[in-house]
C-alpha cells in the first residue's frame, strides 16, 4: 500500500476560501470508487493557516498512483477545482498500510502492567470505542462497567482466581496482571446477539488502547462472576436492571514489559467454498 500526501498552499487571492476547500474536498475524496487502485482520500483543512489544504490518499501501489495522477476523473478534479486556487504544492509519497494496519498487525496482549493508572480520559476514549462498535439491530446492547472501587475489584480478582484454579505456567497469579484499569463488558441478554455484541466491543476496545499507547488484555471468566451473587452486585451498583450476560473484562494501563512481535497467522484460515 502507498500512502500519498499533498499539501497545498492556496493563493492570497482567493476570496471564498470555505467554497475552494469544499470543492477541493468534494471533488477529491469523491474519487474513491471511481478512480481504480484508490482506496481512501481525506482533505484536511482546519490547519492553523486557513490556506494549508492537505490531502491523504492510500493507493495499492505505486503503479496505481500513477494511474490516479492520469485519469480522467482526477484530471477532471485537478484542473477545475484545485490548481486554479493554488500557489504551491509539496508531496510526499511512501509504502506503508494506514495507521489502522498497523494497529490490527502490532496488537498484542499485554500481562505486566505498571501501577500508575493512565489519564482517565485516556481509559474514556477506550470505553468510547467499545461503545461505537456494531450491535446486533443497533439495540446496544452492551455496557462497559469501570471497576473503580478497592472492596470490588478485589471481589473480582478474588472471584477470578476461584474461576480458573492455578495460573497456567508461566503467569502471575493476579488473573488481572495488577492492571490498575478493570472494565467489565456486559451485554443485554434481551438480545440473542449480546456475546456477539459484547465482543465486538472488547476487540474496538484493544485497538483504541494499542493506538493510545496503552497496553490490554482480555480476562475472561465474566460469564461465571456475572452468574454468581457477585455479579449481581455489580450489576445492581451499576444500576443495571435485568438479565445480562458477562461477556469479557479488559485490564488496562500502561506496559511494564517491551511489547512482543506481532503473531503470525495461518493463511490456511481463510478458505472459500
Ligand atoms: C475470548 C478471549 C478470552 C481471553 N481470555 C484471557 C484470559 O483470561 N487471560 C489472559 O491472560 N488472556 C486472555 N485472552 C488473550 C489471549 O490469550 C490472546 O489474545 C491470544 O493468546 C493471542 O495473543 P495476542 O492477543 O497477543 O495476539 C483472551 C482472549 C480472548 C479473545
Amino acid at each position: 500500500m502507498l500512502r500519498h500526501v499533498v499539501i497545498w498552499k492556496l493563493k492570497e487571492d482567493v476570496a471564498d476560501l470555505a467554497a475552494v476547500k469544499a470543492g477541493i474536498r468534494t471533488s477529491l475524496e469523491g474519487l474513491v470508487g471511481t478512480v481504480p487502485g484508490l482506496l481512501r482520500a481525506k482533505v484536511y483543512a482546519d490547519g492553523a493557516d486557513a490556506r494549508d489544504v492537505l490531502l491523504e490518499a492510500y493507493l495499492v501501489s505505486r503503479d496505481a498512483l500513477a494511474a490516479y495522477a492520469a485519469h480522467p476523473a482526477h484530471v477532471a478534479a485537478a484542473e477545475t477545482f484545485v490548481k486554479p486556487f493554488v500557489a504551491s504544492r509539496t508531496a510526499f509519497d511512501f509504502d506503508g498500510g494506514t495507521e489502522l494496519d498497523e494497529l490490527i498487525y502490532e496488537r498484542r496482549s499485554i500481562r505486566a502492567f505498571k501501577p500508575e493508572p493512565p489519564p482517565r480520559e485516556l481509559v474514556d476514549e477506550v470505553v468510547k470505542a467499545g461503545l461505537l462498535a456494531p450491535t446486533g439491530r443497533n439495540k446496544q446492547s452492551t455496557v462497559v462497567i469501570r471497576l473503580d472501587d478497592p472492596a470490588i475489584r478485589e471481589a473480582v480478582r478474588a472471584k477470578n482466581e476461584e474461576i480458573r484454579g492455578a495460573p497456567p505456567a508461566g503467569r502471575v497469579n493476579d488473573p488481572f496482571y495488577a492492571a490498575p484499569v478493570m472494565l467489565l463488558v456486559v451485554a443485554n441478554k434481551a438480545n440473542d446477539t449480546a456475546v456477539y455484541d459484547g465482543s465486538l466491543a472488547l476487540g474496538n476496545m484493544m485497538l483504541k488502547a494499542h493506538e493510545l499507547g496503552l497496553a490490554a488484555c482480555w480476562i475472561h471468566r465474566a460469564k461465571p462472576e456475572i452468574d454468581s451473587p457477585l455479579g449481581r452486585t455489580i450489576l445492581d451498583r451499576a444500576g443495571l436492571v435485568g438479565d445480562y450476560e458477562g461477556v469479557g473484562h479488559l485490564a488496562l494501563g500502561y506496559a511494564a514489559c517491551p511489547l512482543p512481535a506481532p503473531h503470525p497467522y495461518n493463511p490456511a484460515r481463510y478458505r472459500a467454498v
